[in-house]
């Protein structure tokens, strides 16, 4: 086993030997420095798990070692030695980031006691961060994989705003992880504990989404046969999420608001009031801006739920992250397939990063799984790809669309040189197919070298 790097500074020689002497019984690897000065020197040089450090000494005090060790290393631990009736000051060490201290006289066997303390809980946070790095190399934050700036910072807002209890309006298109980073920041706020609801508000009449989200009571209206919770009782303490909220029936918008300004509920006829703490998370890739200019969406609202906005970027424009998707989805699916695909090569990504991706990392996803369930080898490659992305002409079924983005010349390169090949080579024969005189084409040729 290793043994852990264990610093002990005191100015004193012989306290020095003896504490020395005492620690040799642990399972450590003990370094003595007979000042403050000398500590530091050591600790620019390499990690500690545990010092155990006098506090007063000449020139470098027992501060200046706990200041020093805690900026370099945050998960050593550091022991205070302080003088008799030196508990004020000891309490200063704690607040500075010391583990524990022990008054002088030093008691051989508390000192062994506390040095163990030390070790055990330095392995434990080293343990925990390379977990915790692990997890978060793998997944992300909250299971958002990106590295794009424009998703980095997308996550910073994110974890900035979480913890409050701001409503947040989440904007971007089909598939770009509005739902999940609605999940992430539920789960990175004190509200983590309780309930996240999300409610579609699309397709459905105002009576159904009015007893969804309020509730209602029995007889309120034909076929209320029984009392019934709503989403917002429901969520009491958590987070509501208002899913394509551009589609809330105008009249429920107005029924919303109230209860977003009074913090209170009552269910569909009945008229007592339930008082309810839930925060307000919209997602929409809806032109709100536009429903409030024809009148489908309140004003009010709109400004209500866009305290703070948050922006989802499509796909293409982060060509960047699809690597990461995809290996993080290979992964993933070829676990719950009960698959061994390990990666994907080149080629077949190099397809996959040049698709359009209109479905964003929704349709990614689906694409990956379906490559992973039907994958031979632990390799994806080109042969597995499926046929939207592999074909020429990946959204379109308009044939002269691939023609789009070419130039003129390398139009008609191609165009002479596939001509020229399903002809078998015969120059009279492509020329009088593609409308042109042989000395046209003769000289085509040699101009594009074919
Ligand atoms: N950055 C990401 N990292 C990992 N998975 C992602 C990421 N973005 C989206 N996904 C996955 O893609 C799928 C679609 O995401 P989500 O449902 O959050 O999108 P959405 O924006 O709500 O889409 P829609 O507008 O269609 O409802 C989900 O399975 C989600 O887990
Ligand atoms: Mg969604």
């Amino acid at each position: 086993m290793r043994r852990n790097p264990v610093l002990l500074v005191d100015d004193d020689e012989a306290l020095r030997e003896t504490l020395g002497e005492a620690l040799e019984a642990l399972p450590i690897d003990i370094t003595l420095a007979d000042s403050g000065t000398a500590a530091l020197e050591l600790l620019a040089e390499r990690e500690f798990a545990v010092i155990v450090t006098d506090l007063v000494m000449k020139d470098k005090d027992g501060f200046a070692v706990l200041k020093d060790a805690k900026e370099r290393y945050p998960a050593c631990r550091v022991l205070m030695l302080t003088g008799h009736g030196g508990r004020d000051i000891a309490v200063r060490a704690m607040e500075d980031g010391a583990s524990y201290y022990i008054e002088k006289p030093i008691d051989l066997a508390e000192l062994r006691t506390k040095v163990q303390k030390c070790l055990d809980e330095y392995q434990r946070s080293v343990e925990f961060d390379d977990l915790r790095h692990q997890v978060e190399r793998q997944y992300g934050f909250s299971g958002i994989v990106g590295q794009d700036p424009k998703m980095l910072r997308m996550l910073d807002v994110v974890r900035q705003i979480a913890p409050t209890h701001a409503s947040v309006l989440i904007r971007g298109e089909s598939g770009t992880g509005k739902e999940l980073v609605a999940r992430a920041i539920h789960n990175s706020s004190p509200r983590r504990g309780k309930p996240f609801v999300a409610i579609n508000c699309g397709g459905m009449s105002e009576g159904t989404i009015e007893s969804e989200l309020f509730g209602h009571v029995k007889g309120s209206f034909t076929g209320a046969i029984s009392d019934h919770q709503g989403k917002f009782e429901y969520a009491d303490g958590g987070t509501i999420l208002l899913d394509e909220v551009g589609e809330m029936p105008i009249g429920t918008q107005i029924k919303f608001l109230r209860v977003l300004e009074e913090r209170e509920v009552a269910r569909i006829g009945s008229n007592k009031t339930n008082p309810v703490d839930v925060r307000v998370l919209a997602a929409t890739n809806a032109d709100l801006e536009a429903k409030i200019e024809s009148g489908e969406f309140r004003e009010d609202l709109y400004f209500r739920l866009k305290v703070v906005t948050i922006e989802m970027p499509p796909l293409r424009e982060r060509p960047g992250d699809i690597k990461l998707l995809v290996e993080h989805f290979i992964q993933q699916f070829s676990d719950a397939h009960g698959k061994d695909v390990e990666a994907i090569d080149r080629d077949a990504l190099v397809a996959l990063v040049g698709y359009e991706w209109r479905g964003n990392v929704r349709e990614l996803r689906n694409s990956v799984e379906s490559m992973v369930v039907r994958a031979r080898g632990n390799i994806l490659t080109i042969n597995d790809l499926p046929p939207e992305v592999g074909a020429p002409m990946p959204n379109d079924r308009d044939p002269w669309h691939w023609l789009a983005g070419k130039t003129a010349e390398e139009v008609e390169r191609n165009h002479i040189r596939v001509t020229l090949e399903l002809s078998g080579g015969n120059r009279v024969k492509a020329a009088k197919q593609m409308g042109i005189s042989e000395r046209t084409l003769y000289r085509r040729i040699r101009d594009y070298g074919l």
